[in-house]
């Protein structure tokens, strides 16, 4: 059995995968929006989506052991007595964590959990605790009856944060939440930028995803018919293109090191103009691009979308990553 966590409006997507993936793989009923609970084999299904990850399940950890709750003090007394049963599958050489998601009203709290157990472990194997960079996690998901517990290699969860929920702290001086998107895709999809390299941001207003850029030091044309916030106005590395990314194509565009795109564009018009922007991407560059989903007809979309980007790109990765409402972020290399 194991556990798969998707954005709520997209269990539909992540049920589809999982099908794919494993045909026989069956559903039970939902522990919570977007938490779905499924029988199969998870080590086989965590190989296969390491190698190629789906796009709309965002995290998965297996369910090993199950505990019945009584949302009493005794409960944490019992999962305990759980994990006991799972030491032989912890590492004693390699750091671990523990995840606790709860999805329940009752006296157990993540924190309280994540210390009894990680505490428990630590003194019964020996493993060194290590909550930002564990090898293995145990995974805990608690519903108001039942309890799921599992552990796996970090590795294997498509996700290293519980649940695939990968928050960042608000900074002063931030311009937008779609400053978190970038973030996430970065970190996510593992990409440095190049010292002082030269970035585009298509749709670029209010300038979040500038601001980010900048950060890394990188110089950024930022093409958007609508204003940059002021702090970017005055920044001599920002380059505001006041027109469309249509516009900006017929104005003989420099090269890039890198494409970003978080234009609101139907995805489909959005991918070709990707294309006609991929001859002014260096031969090593990179582009992050989202795509805004339908309502309706997603699939078809998405797979009209992705073949327009393959006339000029590789797509290394696309994800719907925690901070996308509805839409997907996607990496892609020449
Ligand atoms: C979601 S916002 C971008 C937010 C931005 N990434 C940030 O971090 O602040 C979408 C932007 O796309 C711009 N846009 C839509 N169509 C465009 C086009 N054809 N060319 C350039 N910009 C476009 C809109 O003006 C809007 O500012």
């Amino acid at each position: 059995m194991f556990i798969l966590t998707t954005a709520p409006g997209f269990t539909d997507l992540a049920r589809a995968e999982l099908r794919q993936a494993q045909p026989d793989a069956f559903f039970f009923p939902d522990i919570a929006p977007g938490v779905l609970c499924a029988d199969g084999d998870f080590f086989a299904l965590a190989d296969k989506w390491r190698q190629n990850p789906p796009i709309f399940t965002r995290h998965i950890c297996p369910a090993l052991t199950t505990v019945s709750l009584t949302q009493t003090a005794s409960d944490l007394t019992n999962l305990q007595t759980a994990v006991a049963g799972l030491r032989d599958l912890i590492e004693p050489e390699f750091p671990f964590s523990v995840q606790t998601r709860i999805f329940a009203d009752g006296p157990l709290r993540p924190f309280d959990v994540n210390n009894a157990l990680a505490d428990f472990i630590k003194t019964e194997t020996g493993a060194p605790l290590d909550v930002r960079r564990p090898f293995q996690i145990l995974s805990v998901v608690i519903t108001q009856d039942t309890a799921y517990l599992g552990v796996s290699l970090t590795l294997h969860n498509l996700s290293d944060w519980a649940g695939g929920v990968r928050r960042f702290a608000r900074e002063k001086g931030q311009i937008s939440r779609a400053e978190f998107k970038l973030l996430e895709a970065l970190e996510i999809f593992g990409i440095d930028l190049p010292p002082r390299g030269t970035a585009l941001d298509l749709g670029a207003a209010p300038g979040g995803w500038t601001r980010v850029l900048r950060q890394s030091e990188q110089y950024v044309t930022a093409v958007d018919p609508a204003n940059l916030h002021p702090s970017l106005q005055a920044d001599k590395q920002v380059r505001h293109k006041p027109m469309t990314a249509e516009i900006y194509l017929l104005n003989d565009p420099d090269p890039f090191d890198l494409i970003v795109n978080d234009m609101r564009l139907d995805a489909r018009d959005s991918a070709r103009l990707m294309v006609e922007y991929a001859p002014f991407l260096y031969p090593q560059g990179q582009a992050i691009m989202t795509f805004k989903l339908p309502k309706n007809n997603r699939t078809a979309v998405l797979d009209h979308s992705f073949n327009i980007l393959r006339q000029a790109y590789r797509i290394a990765n696309a994800r719907q990553l925690f901070h996308n409402r509805s839409e997907i972020t996607i990496h892609l290399t020449k």
